[in-house]
């Protein structure tokens, strides 16, 4: 059984996330998404529950999806979970030189924790959390960035903030 995890900081989770979710979730028999509980990330704009919940709502109707959240160093969540395989999306060439050396970092750690890349879709080339975050603070349109069901939560977080 192929038990894989894809690890993010999902701050928040963008369509560009939830097209590699859909496209690993055919090709293992469970995937746990977790999201990284930084304690360096004081700056982030949703809590990890807020993040949990986000990546619960976009992925009920994939069966063989579930989250979690994760401390720590991902080899010893991987091994708790009994994972397999790390799932990372690769958008531009500027990702591979940190991805390659998270994956060999991992395995070096783990050695039976395989690392599988799988490439963005084009239409989410130029897409991260952060650039989706600046447009939505200058008060741009993110629709095509990010799921539906949860624009509004980006955009009433902003508002909050410039009240
Ligand atoms: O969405 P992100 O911020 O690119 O995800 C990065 C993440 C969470 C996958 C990475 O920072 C991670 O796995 N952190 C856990 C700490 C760890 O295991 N470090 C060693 C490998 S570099």
């Amino acid at each position: 059984m192929i038990k894989a995890i894809y690890p993010g900081s999902f701050d928040p989770v963008t369509n560009g996330h939830l097209d590699i979710i859909k496209r690993a979730a055919k090709l293992v028999d469970r995937l746990i998404v977790s999201v990284l509980e930084n304690p360096h990330k004081s700056y982030a704009l949703f809590t990890v529950e807020e993040r949990i919940a986000h990546l619960k709502q976009v992925t009920k109707d994939i069966g063989n999806v579930e989250v979690s959240s994760f401390k720590g160093l991902l080899v010893d969540y991987a091994k708790q979970i009994d994972a397999n395989v790390v799932i990372r999306g690769l958008r531009a060439v500027t990702d591979f030189e940190s991805e390659f050396q998270m994956a060999l970092t991992n395995r070096s750690l783990m050695q039976e924790l395989e690392t599988l890349f799988i490439p963005t879709s084009i239409e989410y080339l130029y897409l991260s959390s952060s650039t989706l975050k600046e447009v939505a603070m200058f008060g741009g349109n993110i629709c095509s960035m990010i799921p539906c069901d949860i624009k509004q939560d980006v955009l009433d977080k902003f508002a909050k903030q410039g009240e």
